[in-house]
């Protein structure tokens, strides 16, 4: 599929709009509108009764995001959205007085506070402060106390757009013995990310964003090591073996897999969504989305390094992922003034963070670049 096929499928694109916003939340394309349609269609015809065929769909799609992640499909489950997640890494853990979180400094909020949280129970949360915008392995591993028990991390900056070593820290863990958890929703599906390979034990994404899905449906990946280690502080008709079995109310019979996090009806809507956005990328190539998000980041560093703006955003192809943000004199007014030429960026912490997608062409940063320094 080339870009201008994939661009076909998001009618903004039709129309002057240059939308450069995906770190925020993405459009919905052709594709993911008829299968939302598709689904209601069939609740309102001859599938009324959602079980078992659109739990048969949403396996399918956990087997998809297992091929995104390179692991198998029962270590996912969906939940609501990446906070949700967290917080059931955040709650299952079995906390100590004295024990520690070790996260970082310029996460966003959705990685700190399940963390934060945690402080009534007398859990320490140390942060790390950033070297150039980064959190390098090396500062994590110089963090890390004998009471560490968890690292959390965004795979991908929200500001900054830093992305994390996720192999080297993944490392760190596993010969300390710590658990390793990623908030993903900044990085996927356009930056590589192996679970299995990086010992990620625990990942949260919500959908979205870069995902290109509706919103309120995303997913955990929680390892066999996570789920042992997870005590679930919640718990409904679905996180057991033979679920339709309602007489067999016990408790001890979780289901073996990840989806025992699910306490109850899901949102199939969300997951109808999410599935035709994966296939999409998979039509595209993962590969070649990367390429494109990639292309797009260095283009727009250099060009605004070569007018000698200050980005935030490194440098070197192998430590960014999409976001590129940049410090300006007069950023909220510049974001305006973008804003009224239907240039769509965000404003985050008096920086602008421009973030493209593998459907936008150099054309469209072009006219950024021209907007932003009229
Ligand atoms: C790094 C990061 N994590 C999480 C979120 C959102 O979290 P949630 O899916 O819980 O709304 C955002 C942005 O909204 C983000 O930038």
């Amino acid at each position: 599929m080339t870009v201008e096929e994939a661009r076909k499928q998001f009618p903004h694109t039709w129309s002057e709009i240059v939308y450069l916003n995906h770190a925020a939340v993405a459009p919905i394309s052709f594709r993911v509108r008829e299968a939302v349609d598709n689904y209601l269609t069939k609740r309102s015809l001859k599938g009324i009764e959602p079980y078992p065929w659109a739990q048969k769909m949403a396996m399918e799609t956990k087997v998809l995001l297992a091929q995104m992640l390179h692991t198998k499909a029962e270590n996912f489950a969906f939940v609501l959205n990446t906070g949700e997640g967290l917080n059931i890494l955040a709650s299952g853990l079995d906390w100590k007085p004295g024990d520690r979180v070790l996260i970082n400094t310029i996460e966003f909020p959705t990685n700190t506070y399940p963390f934060l949280n945690l402080e009534r129970q007398g859990v320490i949360v140390d942060r790390i402060e950033p070297i150039n915008g980064e959190i390098l392995p090396e500062q994590i591993e110089q963090a890390i106390k004998p009471e560490t028990r968890l690292v959390s991390i965004s795979f991908v900056q929200f500001l900054t757009g830093a992305k994390a070593d996720v192999k080297r820290i993944g490392e760190i863990c596993k010969k300390h013995n710590i658990l390793f958890a990623v908030d993903a929703i900044q990085g996927l599906p356009h930056s590589y990310i192996n679970v299995e390979d990086s010992n990620i034990d625990f990942l949260s994404s919500g959908s979205h964003k870069w995902m290109m899905s509706p919103e309120g449906i995303a997913f955990i990946y929680v390892n066999e090591r996570a789920r042992k280690a997870i005590h679930q502080s919640h718990l409904g008709w679905t996180s057991v073996s033979e679920p339709f079995n309602f007489s067999l109310q016990d408790p001890e019979r979780l289901r073996e897999d990840a989806g025992r996090y699910e306490i109850g009806m899901q949102n199939f809507i969300g997951i109808a969504g999410l599935k035709a956005s994966l296939e999409f990328f998979f039509e595209f190539g993962l590969e070649n989305i990367e390429r494109k998000v990639l292309d797009h980041s260095h283009y727009l560093i250099d060009r605004l390094s070569l007018r000698g703006v200050e980005v935030l955003t490194p440098a070197e192809e192998t430590h960014r992922s999409g976001i590129v943000s940049f410090a300006l004199d007069n950023a909220e007014a510049t974001h305006e003034r973008l804003m009224k030429k239907e240039v769509v960026t965000s404003i985050r912490q008096g920086r602008i963070r421009v973030s493209p997608h593998f459907y936008n062409t150099e054309e469209e940063l072009r006219k950024f670049l021209v907007e932003l320094f009229d």
